[in-house]
């Protein structure tokens, strides 16, 4: 059976959704898992004795096993947060109290703004210095530079395992080992390359990875940080199902924390979220990733070549499996997307969140065309024939 039957938006539609890479369509097992979480009843863990609560409880345990099985760890490394974003902040906070004004804090050029603002905003209230490694001509990360800037007190370098934009791949193991020789912690945005790889965290040897749902095929807003060493981390937020005892009087204001992983989820879990990723996550099992790896390579690579032959400029990785983004001299990337909106395909157009990598590539936009397992030959050759629509509409 092909995959695409398998996602209930994408079956019976005339839709052609080419943008996964911003948020992935649905398996069918995995709604139906969200739907059935909710009518069999649905509870708040840690605080309940009754089996509403228990089975939120199991889940919720489960789930963070099945991480562990799939990017290694053991399940009580890795926290429940909303997505990317949220796993990123959380790690912010963190630094922001132990980060000074003899610091530096390093990220790269090709950052999302996800993994980058947070450290924006770090450097301006604490004084650290924010440093960027820059890009060589051929668009990759300057690494020569690498240990110049890890040299500089450098608390944390945070770095992005693949590109949004482009697609590009970094060579974490070697930037990773190099942070760990300095003695810099190191923080990983895998937003982008988890649906493409099962990286194992305890091999790149990274403090933290971060990665969201929705771009592993789940729903939006539930999302993990892998956490090499829980305990050092100061939690993000405060509240509920998460402390051993609060005293609160005039001469003795304290709480305790709970010692496990939950101490980072207070307040309540998005449990249906979580229904969706574990059903999820037993669903990306079965699939075989390098074969699926491979056959959308060859898809974008058709893609890519159309693209090219039609005077669009490609600025994507070529080695990319799923990213295919070009800019035109002639039309606005809005103009594209609109006209191929009008086909009933859908791709993104813009700054994609990552204004200051697009600038160093000499752009103020593009169009991008991300493929996701559902994705097919019809899909491309739609693509091909909306394409040639934009330049007989525009040129
Ligand atoms: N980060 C998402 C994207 O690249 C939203 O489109």
């Amino acid at each position: 059976m092909k995959i695409k039957a398998l996602f209930p938006a994408l079956k019976h539609s005339e839709q052609v959704y080419l943008d996964s890479a911003s948020s992935c369509q649905l398996p069918e097992e995995v709604i139906k898992a969200m739907s059935r979480y909710l009518s069999q009843g649905h509870g708040n863990p840690h605080r309940g004795m009754y089996s509403f609560s228990e089975m939120a409880e199991e889940l919720l345990s489960k789930t963070r096993t099945q991480l562990s099985s799939r990017f290694g760890g053991s399940p009580a490394q890795y926290i429940f947060t909303s997505g990317t974003t949220e796993s990123i902040n959380l790690v912010a906070n963190h630094f922001q109290g132990l980060a000074n004004s003899n610091h530096s804090i390093l990220v790269t050029q090709l950052e999302h703004h996800a993994n980058l603002l947070p450290w924006m905003r770090l450097a301006k209230t604490t004084g650290a210095k924010l440093n960027i490694l820059p890009l060589k001509t051929d668009g990759a990360p300057d690494l020569e530079k690498l240990d110049t800037y890890l040299s500089q007190n450098c608390l944390l370098f945070a770095v992005s395992h693949e590109s949004n934009l482009t697609g590009l791949k970094l060579p974490l193991n070697n930037m990773i080992q190099r942070a760990r020789d300095y003695g810099v912690s190191t923080l990983v945005d895998g937003a982008q390359a988890v649906s493409g790889s099962k990286p194992q965290f305890t091999e790149l040897d990274c403090d933290f990875y971060a990665f969201s749902g929705h771009k592993l095929y789940s729903p939006a807003g539930i999302g993990a940080l892998y956490c090499r060493e829980p305990e050092k981390l100061t939690p993000l937020k405060l509240g509920g199902g998460i402390v051993n005892r609060v005293q609160a009087d005039l001469t003795n204001s304290n709480y305790q924390l709970v010692e496990d992983i939950s101490r980072f989820e207070a307040g309540s879990p998005n449990m249906p979220g979580i229904a969706g990723l574990s059903a999820c996550l037993s669903f990306l099992a079965r699939i075989n990733l390098e074969e699926e790896v491979c056959r959308q390579k060859q898809l974008i690579q058709k893609a890519l070549s159309h693209t090219r032959s039609l005077g669009f400029t490609v600025i994507s990785d070529p080695e990319s499996h799923h990213i295919l983004s070009f800019t035109s001299n002639q039309f606005h990337s809005h103009d594209i997307a609109s006209i191929l909106a009008s086909e009933n395909i859908s791709v993104r157009a813009g700054h994609h969140c990552a204004q200051p990598y697009l600038k160093a590539l000499g752009h103020k936009h593009c169009v991008r065309v991300s493929l996701g397992l559902y994705n097919d030959e019809e899909d491309i050759s739609r693509l091909q024939h909306g394409l040639s629509q934009v330049i007989s509409i525009l040129g």
